[in-house]
């Protein structure tokens, strides 16, 4: 099997994890380098990554995500930001693509009248977009880390509003998801079974 399938097949999201092992800040970097390279809507990569790892940040996440000990057992929980999409920023963002000679000049002021007309009138959709945005990250996010050999779970079990607050979220950044990950101890569950196809795939 393909070493990509293979991860899909044995990701599990994890309960417990080994509340020794550390990731120093070269892991951190290395995981959300990976992360980034998600896909956005218009390379908006409207995302932050707040790695929180101290023992202290930990506990106080903890106690705002339904005290569950993951949070501080693993080596890192992230916390995955999704940013509302700001159109003025596109043309900056995307000028690394121009500069690399594979997009054309005019492009990145074409794709911000595109990103204007989908957002500026639509709270809901530059809130979808940031959810979007910080999910695909998510998914991508542990997916590298279990290449490298961590786990991870996922969590929405958390107060938004506090974790905003906490650790100091711009007004345009949702708290979209918890990331724990670390390395996984015994007694974690494996991936639990899925629906069938027939109840969930429509060949139109
Ligand atoms: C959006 C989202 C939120 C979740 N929130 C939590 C959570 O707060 N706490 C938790 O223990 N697991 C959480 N999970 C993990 C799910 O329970 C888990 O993915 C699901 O039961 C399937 O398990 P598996 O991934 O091991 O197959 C969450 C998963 C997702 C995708």
């Amino acid at each position: 099997m393909h070493p990509l399938l293979e991860a899909i097949a044995q990701r599990s999201s994890l309960n417990h994890f080994d509340a020794e092992a550390r990731l120093d800040d070269a892991d951190i970097r290395e995981l959300i380098g990976w992360a980034s390279r998600a896909p956005s809507a218009f390379n908006l990569q409207n995302w932050r990554f707040i790695a929180v790892r101290s023992e202290s940040g930990k506990q106080r996440l903890r106690q705002l995500a339904w005290d569950q000990p993951k949070v501080s057992e693993a080596a890192v929980t992230f916390i995955l930001c999704g940013v509302l999409p700001d159109t003025a920023q596109l043309p900056a963002r995307l000028q690394s693509s121009v500069n690399a000679g594979f997009m054309p000049a005019a492009m990145p002021h074409t794709w911000q009248q595109a990103a204007e007309q989908l957002y500026s009138d639509s709270p809901l959709a530059r809130r979808d977009e940031a959810v979007r945005s910080a999910t695909l990250a998510a998914a991508t996010l542990m997916q590298a880390g279990q290449a490298l050999g961590l786990g991870a779970c996922p969590m929405t079990g958390f107060d938004t509003e506090a974790v905003a607050s906490s650790f100091g979220l711009g007004a345009d950044e949702i708290p979209v998801m918890l990331v724990a990950m670390g390395r996984a101890r015994a007694g974690n569950w494996p991936q639990k079974p899925r629906r069938p196809l027939e109840q969930i795939l429509e060949l139109a």
